[in-house]
């Protein structure tokens, strides 16, 4: 990491955490509250997350990243370090004009913005036209958007490849749509899926091709 990366990581995770309270409190109150505010707010995947993200798209050649809900930049900070070592390119998709500002003024501060292309828009109009295959697929967006928007980015997901969906666990309010998004992963042909306990719980879902 460099000391650039580190910087920026350091300033967007105190950003995180003055927020925290607060999106503790619109999550308490239902998804329709905090979805109200999330123009204001990071909603970050978190440092272990981050880290996760990185040793999958460093274990790939090349790799084509695809993020769907890439807010002010955090996640996609570690998306860009691991494509400048593995090679590859990454897409971030964000919808909202002022965060995909902020994400890429964050990415030149951190010197990674030559490894991203920050695309405004949404997943459904967006993916139809990003060449694939992908090598990992993150979807942090809305919770009622990973299942149709897992289905459209699936047909391009490279055997061996991946896609990681954060908040599995937390918040609670969306435990409900979470577990449903699960069972529909695990009952896709061709593919191997677990939930692993890091951060707000993520779900990784491998394409595996022949092999179960
Ligand atoms: C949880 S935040 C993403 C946080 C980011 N991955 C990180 O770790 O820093 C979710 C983001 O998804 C965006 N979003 C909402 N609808 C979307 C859509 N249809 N396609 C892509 N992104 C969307 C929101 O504007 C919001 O910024």
């Amino acid at each position: 990491m460099t000391p650039e990366m580190s910087r920026v990581l350091t300033r967007l995770e105190h950003r995180s955490n003055s927020e925290r309270a607060e999106l503790n409190r619109l999550n308490d109150a239902g998804p329709s509250h905090t979805r109200a505010a999330a123009g204001q707010l990071m909603l970050d995947v978190g440092p272990d997350v981050g880290r996760l993200l990185a040793v999958l798209v460093r274990s790939r050649t090349k790799p084509t990243v695809v993020e769907l809900g890439g807010s002010v930049g955090y996640s996609t900070i570690w998306l860009a370090d691991a494509v400048r070592a593995a090679g590859g390119r990454v897409y971030s998709i964000e919808p909202d004009a002022g965060k995909v500002a902020q994400a890429r003024a964050n990415l030149a501060d951190a010197g990674l913005a030559a490894y991203v292309e920050v695309i405004e828009g949404t997943a459904a109009e967006t993916l139809p036209r990003l060449p694939g295959p992908y090598d990992v697929v993150i979807i942090d967006h809305w919770k009622d958007l990973y299942i149709p928007d897992f289905d459209l980015a699936w047909t391009r997901v490279a055997e061996g490849g991946v896609v990681v969906a954060d908040n599995i666990l937390e918040p609670q309010a969306t435990r409900d749509v979470m577990a449903r998004y699960v069972d529909h992963v695990r009952a896709v042909p061709g593919a191997w899926s677990q939930t692993l306990p890091l951060g707000d719980g993520v779900e990784i879902t491998m394409r595996t091709g022949d092999r179960s």
